[in-house]
């Protein structure tokens, strides 16, 4: 592993110097934060079985620091840093960087110490403003978006709707049970799904050596492929917001169909079938796993209510969980002259991938053996804080490498 990373690559910057460029490229400044939110948001349960801190019960404070923390900080750090580039516009400014860094760090601290009204209200407006700073850059473009990356717009849009519907709920307003439903799945679920769906079309396909269907020649005014795959785009998160609204209406197991089964026609429809989907190599593994337990979990969770919660798991954990790991090394490894340490087996990420399977049978196991529940929700944490340890040992100190062209 040590000789892995000792090929070339940029070396790190002097801290003021990378605080300078993390303002343009905020990966490099979420990415780090979503790692810690994202082990806050499971140490939670030990912390809760072993020493009893509960400062929030933890059903509320880790779904929350997981999905607004973990997640949010990954979606924002890579549309933040990607969507300007594409558009070629100009890059966030500072004060925007760490206005979004700020509240993100806020807003997990305030669910981890129980005040989940303004955790979520709080996350609601940092998702408005980030898309309001995007989209004030829309008119100087030169360049148009993927064309997939309209179901990244509609995941961002639906989760900050989610958050605040659960944040007024919270506040003391009385709101119907299907409506607060709706928020919470909008959230829970919209947010990891469309983004990853939406940029999964445009970058998964290069990392099977294939072209993406979404890269169009450049273009201000959108061409009528453009148009064409933009509305298939639209047509897909329409589709997951019905399946949303019919959960939230009762019919479950139906919304729950619907949901997989537009996740599976999305991908069949943006990445070519191709023999090169079966290539070897970890991150072509891992993407080829996440996509799969994705789909696997969000089926079994529609069928069996009882589990509904571990079934949830294979999409939280393998599939949001592991494919943000493997998105993650690869702009973090990429923008640092790395790139070529993910060419074929990158040790680092395929052990995280194990310790992430550990962590969904454990997860699993808890809600069949509810006897041990303590226990194996504990181990479920321990393994995937395993898996962020064994990412970040390897993968994060290069967010302070700057890109090779720079
Ligand atoms: C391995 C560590 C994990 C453990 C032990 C764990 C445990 C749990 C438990 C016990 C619940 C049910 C809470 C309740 O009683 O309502 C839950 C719900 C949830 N977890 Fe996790 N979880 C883990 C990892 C994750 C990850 C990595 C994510 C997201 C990326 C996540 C997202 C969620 C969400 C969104 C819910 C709420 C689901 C819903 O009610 O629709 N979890 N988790």
């Amino acid at each position: 592993m040590a000789g892995e990373n000792e090929l070339p690559g940029t070396k790190p910057l002097p801290w003021m110097e990378w605080t300078r460029l993390s303002a343009g490229e905020p990966y490099r400044i979420l990415f780090p934060l979503g790692l810690f939110l994202g082990a806050l948001g499971v140490a939670v349960w030990p912390l809760f079985f072993f020493w009893g801190v509960a400062w929030a019960p933890p059903p509320i404070s880790h779904p929350r620091i997981l999905i607004e923390g973990f997640v949010g900080s990954f979606v924002l750090g890579f549309l933040g840093t990607s969507v300007p580039r594409l558009l070629e516009v100009k890059r966030l400014s500072p004060w925007e960087t760490g206005a979004v860094t700020v509240a993100i760090l806020a807003v997990g601290l305030l669910h981890f110490f129980g005040v989940a009204g303004w955790g979520d209200g709080l996350f609601g407006i940092t998702l408005l403003f980030f898309l309001w700073r995007l989209a004030i850059r829309f008119p100087s473009r030169k360049d148009n978006p993927p064309p997939s990356f309209v179901l990244a717009l509609f995941g961002v849009l639906g989760a900050g709707t989610g958050a605040l519907v659960e944040s007024t709920e919270r506040m003391g307003l009385t709101l119907s049970p299907c409506l607060r439903q709706l928020g919470l799945l909008l959230l829970y679920q919209g947010l990891p799904l469309l983004p990853i769906l939406g940029v999964g079309a445009f970058i998964l396909p290069r990392f099977y050596g294939l072209p993406s269907r979404e890269t169009l020649p450049e273009a201000r005014i959108p061409t009528r492929a453009w148009i064409g795959r933009a509305l298939a785009a639209l047509a897909a998160a329409s589709s997951l917001f019905a399946s949303f609204a019919w959960e939230a209406a009762g019919a479950s197991w139906r919304g729950g169909l619907l949901r997989a089964g537009t996740v599976v026609a999305y991908l069949l429809f943006a990445i070519p079938a191709s023999r090169e989907l079966f290539a070897r190599g970890t991150v072509a593994g891992c993407a080829r796993l996440s996509l799969l337990l994705s789909v696997l979990g969000l089926l079994l969770a529609s069928l069996s209510l009882p589990l509904r919660a571990a079934w949830l798991h294979l999409f939280f954990l393998g599939g949001a969980g592991l494919l943000i790991l493997t998105v993650g090394a690869r702009v973090v490894l990429g923008f640092s002259g790395r790139g070529e340490l993910l060419a074929g087996r990158y040790g680092p990420l395929s052990q995280a991938k194990w310790w992430i399977l550990g962590a969904i049978l454990l997860r699993v196991a808890a809600d069949v053996e509810p006897a041990r529940r303590d226990l194996l929700l504990s181990g479920a944490s321990l393994f995937w804080l395993g898996a962020l340890l064994l990412w970040s040992w390897a993968v994060l100190p290069k967010v302070r490498c700057p890109d090779a062209e720079d």
